[in-house]
Parts: structure tokens; sequence; C-alpha cells
């Protein structure tokens, strides 16, 4: 109906870039479109992105493609970007701003699931179960010991968070199940998330030396990145195990490398990196380190409705002009 009216009426169907292949009946959900689509799982080169920019209205972005001044100056048509990911520091949303695109996230949707993956990652690394796991299948369990793997209890222990927002909140209802003594730290309180989750306000100086688990679930900003580098990791008691599922820049990953080698902390699990898809080369060679491949919005159910929120988004900006819930 709307190609119809569209050729009719002489006007041009608006175009939609998608950069990687989504787990949702794209095509399908826009038809109304001319769509360029990479349905591929890999990552669209960045020659074709500032080729196919040139002409589009809408463009679905992942947090692997770096949408910089470039892109968005290459975008002549360019009204609306919306990134399939909560976190949008890959985007300069000022500049974009600038020139009248508005920029979505997907906020919301995915908060549990990468919570549930915080904990996971935590409780994985107190318990060892990826290093004991590796041990089993390699044949070595030849038989019950009172030293075999002993990990580290999470039961009233203290977890700090940093980054208390949606995600940090909902990791706090997980570690309130063990009645684990939680404290966090930002810029500023979060009146409803401490009554939600029993949670104290400290300083960051307080959470780093106090706490036994420290779980970062913050964005990348200019205050976040490199908040933890060895001055850092000095303060922290020699037992914590550093949980990051924030993103990768927020912590110097070679000053990280270099305190769980030395012992300045007992283990870390990661599922961001500083230089992403890149890993730091010494934290391959470390037993006290789990390495997960950025996947904490990474179930059937979240990547379905990310998608479905993303097309919504555009669809509706392009078709009505209607500024979407989720824009930054
Ligand atoms: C994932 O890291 C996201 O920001 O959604
Ligand atoms: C993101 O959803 C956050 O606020 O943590």
């Amino acid at each position: 109906m709307l190609d119809e009216r569209i050729k009719d009426e002489g006007v041009e169907m608006k175009k939609v870039v998608v950069t990687q292949k989504l787990p949702y009946p794209v095509e399908k959900n826009l038809s109304g479109f001319k769509l360029f689509y990479n349905s591929k799982d890999e990552q669209l080169s960045r020659d074709i992105l500032l080729r196919e920019i040139t002409d589009t209205d809408g463009l679905i972005s992942m947090l692997s493609d770096k949408i910089d001044k470039e892109v968005i100056d290459a975008g002549k048509n360019l009204k609306i970007i919306v990134n399939y990911a909560v976190g949008y520091n890959n985007i300069d949303v000022q500049y974009a701003k600038s020139k009248g695109i508005i920029v979505c996230n997907t906020p919301h949707i995915l908060t549990e699931t990468t919570a549930e993956l915080a904990f996971a990652l935590m409780i994985s690394v107190a318990r060892r179960i990826v290093e004991a796991e590796k041990f089993t299948r390699e044949g070595k369990f030849v038989g019950w010991t009172p030293n075999l793997f002993l990990g580290t209890d999470l039961y009233r222990k203290r977890v700090g968070i940093y980054g208390f927002g949606r995600i940090g909140q909902a990791f706090a209802r997980c570690c309130r199940g063990f009645e684990m003594d939680i404290v966090y730290t930002g810029r500023s309180r979060k009146y409803d998330g401490e009554l939600l989750t029993n949670a104290k306000f400290v300083s960051f100086d307080e959470l780093v030396s106090t706490s036994d688990f420290i779980v970062i679930t913050a964005p990348l900003n200019e205050t976040t990145k490199h908040a933890f580098t060895i001055d850092t990791f000095k303060k922290m008691k020699r037992d914590a195990i550093f949980i990051n599922v924030g993103r990768g820049p927020i912590v110097k990953e070679t000053d990280l490398a270099y305190a769980l080698k030395n012992g300045l902390i007992r283990a870390a699990g990661l599922d961001v990196y500083e230089f992403e898809p890149e890993i730091c080369k010494d934290l391959f060679e470390l037993d006290n380190v789990i390495l997960l491949p950025h996947i904490g919005s990474a179930t059937e159910e979240t990547r379905y409705n990310m998608a479905e929120l993303c097309v919504n988004a555009i669809k509706n900006y392009l078709e009505t002009g209607d500024t979407p819930w989720n824009t930054v």
C-alpha cells in the first residue's frame, strides 16, 4: 500500500540501513522502506557504511560501528540513528544532534538480562566454575579432595556497584537473595534504588577499599573512562573479585592484568574490553580471570525485543516525525 502511495505521489521511498544481521524479521517489518540490510553476522565494513549512508534516512547501528563525524557528515539525508545497544559511546551524539539527527538506544528491555549475566560472572568467578569445568573435561578429576577448587562465598559479603543505574539496581536485587551487603557509588544518590535494594551510598574510595566484589555496570563517558587503574587496584582488598559488564575503557586493561598476575586482587570476570575485540594478551595466560565475548544482553528474547524496539523507532519516526521514547 505504502509503496503504491509513494509511487502515485512521485515521492521516493525512504531508506534505512541496518548494519548487521539481527535475530528478528527485519525485511518483513521494514518492507515499506528501501532497505540496505547487511544480513551477515559480521560487522559492516567502514567503506560500505560510508557508501550506503550517503542517501539513507535512518540507520540501525551496532555498538561495534563507529558513528563519528565522518559517517554523520556523509549521511546527508540522515534523520535518525538507532543503536542496537543501551550504551551509545560509539556514536558522536553531540555532533549528530548539532546536525538535527536524533539518536536512540535500547534501554530497559535488556536490564534484567545484563544484570543476570553480571551475576552469573560473579558467581562463576567466586566458585571457579570455568576452571573447574575445564579440569573435569580434561579428565583430571580422579577423586574428591578437601582442597579441590576452593572458591569464596557470596553470602553476606560486601558487593560494591559502580554505576547504579537500571542495570546496577537490577543486579543489586539479585545480590539481595544472597544477603549481600550492597554499596554503590556515583555522581548522585539514587534514593529509589536504595529503597528497592537496600544499597548504601559510599565514596568511590570506600567502595574500592572495602568491597569483596566490585562490579562495573556503568556506561562509558568522560567521568568513567579509566576510573580503574593500577592505583585503584592497589587500594582493593587482596581477596577482591572484579567484574566488568559495563564498558572496557572504564578500566585500564594492562593495569588489571598486572593486578591479577601479581595478586593485588583475587580474580576477575570480564564481558567487555578496552580495545574490543582485542584483548590484552596477558589476560589469556591467567587462570584467575573469566573472559566472555560481550554477551551481556545476549538472550533470544532480549535480542529480539531490542531489534523490535529499533525497527519501530525508525519506522515511527520516519513515518510520523514523533520523537521515539528511547531517544537519548
Ligand atoms: C551492550 O553492551 C549494550 O550497551 O547494550
Ligand atoms: C542501563 O540501562 C542502565 O541504566 O544501567
